[in-house]
């Protein structure tokens, strides 16, 4: 065996020198180093020989073998160098890799979406404080003392008369006092509430309108709400306005639409009625004028308030309110 040696050794290097292209090296590689190859097989020949010449042969076979693959890795990348022209082909036409890039939050798009409606009617967008006065919250929008939203379990309070405001409505009475008749403006943004449920959360968004002017009428407000469902929810999308109460608002209605679900017929999601609110409204009370300084035998209005979630899952057929929240990517980025 061991002057098969020298031999195997000669003959393997003979073959390796032939090998002139990455298919001629692999075809040497699987002779020689495979499974079956002829190194592999004088490896395991090493099992019948006498146990006295074992440990020589055993290792002259190893340092054979080393020297082999060693000349075996340097072949291979000399050929990968030489046809490197060609396999580092880069082809130009392959349109380009585009890194990952953020995007508005759906609820920002829905707000957006909201203002542009209302900017094209000629509504002005405003923005106040989170953190607001009882007066203008409560108070100056004829919200009694004994009424359930002043409740320590309903609103945050930070002071006394402090609270997280619970919806957008204080804007009315604060442009209000900051402006003459005409007014139009909504305004978006954050309100708080002690809350939180599948369908509540602690802090969601809202979008106020208001307008006054000279002959302000309830038909005026429908027309505007009307116009407004049609662009969001689609021109065929069946609406009515539902008798309802608010303290800052006489007579106030609620707008429901058909149910985006079902269409009407009646499903969960509408609770068998196949109608959905989605949001509150009505002419100004005057009790309101007199805190702001107009003079209601001269000036009527209209004011409206929806909850953008809402409007959000609604639009987008979400059930759960907390997905807003939760910022799983996985449900970001399908907006
Ligand atoms: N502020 C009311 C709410 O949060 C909605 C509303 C706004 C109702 C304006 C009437 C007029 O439920």
């Amino acid at each position: 065996m061991r002057e098969k040696l020298p031999v195997l050794e000669k003959e393997a290097r003979e073959a390796l020198a032939r090998a002139a292209d990455a298919g001629a090296l692999e075809a040497f590689r699987i002779a020689y180093l495979g499974k079956k190859g002829l190194i592999t097989a004088l490896m395991k020949g090493l099992g019948a020989v006498a146990p006295e010449e074992r440990p020589l042969l055993g290792k002259l076979a190893n340092e054979l073998k080393q020297r082999i693959t060693q000349a075996y890795e340097e072949k291979r990348e000399a050929i990968a160098a030489s046809a490197g022209g060609s396999e580092r082909f880069v082809d130009v036409t392959l349109p380009g890799r585009e890194p990952p890039c953020g995007h508005y939050h759906p609820i920002s798009l829905v707000v957006e979406e909201v203002c542009q409606i209302f900017a094209r009617m000629g509504y002005r967008v405003v923005k106040g404080p989170n953190v607001e006065l009882d007066y203008y919250n409560f108070e100056a929008l004829n919200i009694p003392r004994d009424h359930p939203a002043r409740d320590m379990q309903d609103t945050f309070y930070v002071t006394d008369n402090v609270v997280l405001r619970t919806h957008t409505s204080p804007m009315q009475v604060r442009v209000m006092e900051s402006q003459a008749p005409p007014v139009s403006v909504i305004a978006p943004g954050k309100v708080y509430r002690r809350d939180s449920d599948v369908t509540h959360t602690p802090m969601f968004h809202q979008v106020e309108g208001l307008l006054v002017d000279r002959d302000v009428t309830f038909g005026d407000l429908k027309g505007t709400l009307t116009t407004f469902v049609h662009q969001m929810f689609g021109s065929g999308t069946g609406l009515r306005f539902r008798p309802s109460f608010f303290p800052f608002t006489e007579p106030s209605a609620e707008v429901d639409i058909r149910c985006v679900i079902c269409g009407g017929a009646g499903c969960r999601t509408c609770s068998q009625t196949g109608w959905l609110e989605i949001l509150g409204s009505g002419m100004v009370d005057p009790n309101v004028y007199g805190f702001v300084g107009y003079d209601p035998e001269v000036y009527s209005g209209f004011a409206f308030g929806m909850g953008i979630e809402r409007i959000a899952m609604l639009k987008y057929g979400i059930d759960d309110i907390q997905l807003f929240f939760r910022n799983d990517t996985r449900f970001l980025r399908q907006f």
